[in-house]
């Protein structure tokens, strides 16, 4: 019985959100043991920032990347950048346990295609939040976003192609993995102020990895 459950707790389900939206609960447990490592190097190389808004308000979630194109704000803009603007050098390369997780999402989500070039890590500590937008900073809409959840959990908005449409909220956990492209590929989202608590491995954070082809 408690072998069942335990399987249960952890076998891999999927669940359509919307046209070309899919969560894929789970997902990245199986690649756990090779993931943790690669973000811990990725951070040691390019640690996690506050970065400020063109509006000149600073994110409550801290941001870093890795991947041959990095997402950065500040003052002038959003934009993608070969480098790290706190260090002058290129952002750490993808960890192939990256590559690998993203590349096996997508394909499952059906976007087999999907070759990343970046992946934005977002942090989490509780009472951060990050308000409703759109991805759009990507050269080519036609690549779908696929975003790994890690650590604590918590709630995703999941909206349509305007602002002001209905929002599904998801409970996303660690290990979750959701997918959207194609028609959902520019639809709203955003995540809901983190609450507190403590995670067995990553303790009182949550981390998201956002995979992208930008260029
Ligand atoms: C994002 O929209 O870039 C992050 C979403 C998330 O943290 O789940
Ligand atoms: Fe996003």
């Amino acid at each position: 019985m408690t072998d069942l459950f335990a399987k249960l707790a952890v076998e891999p389900s999927r669940e359509s959100m919307a046209e070309g939206a899919t969560l894929l609960r789970g997902f990245a447990l199986s690649l756990e043991g090779q993931i943790l490592p690669g973000l811990r190097s990725v951070i040691a190389e390019a640690p996690f920032r506050h970065m400020v808004t063109p509006g000149g308000y600073t994110m409550s979630v801290a941001m870093t990347n890795c991947g041959a194109a990095g997402w950065v704000t500040d003052r002038s803009g959003y934009r993608y950048d070969r480098l790290d603007p706190e260090s002058g050098k290129p952002w750490p390369p993808l960890p192939s346990s990256f590559l690998d997780l993203a590349i096996a999402a997508a394909t499952e989500a059906g976007y087999p295609d999907f070759r990343p070039d970046a992946c934005l890590i977002n942090r989490y500590e509780p009472g951060a939040r990050l308000s409703l937008h759109q991805d759009k900073d990507e050269r080519d809409f036609s690549h779908p976003i696929v975003s790994v959840s890690l650590g604590l959990p918590a709630t995703f908005q999941f909206g349509g192609p305007n602002r002001t449409d209905p929002i599904r909220k998801y409970a996303l956990r660690h290990g979750d993995v959701v997918v959207w492209g194609g028609p959902s590929r520019l639809f709203y989202h955003g995540v809901t102020e983190l609450k507190d608590g403590e995670h067995e491995t990553l303790g009182r954070m949550r981390i998201n990895l956002t995979f992208r082809r930008a260029r």
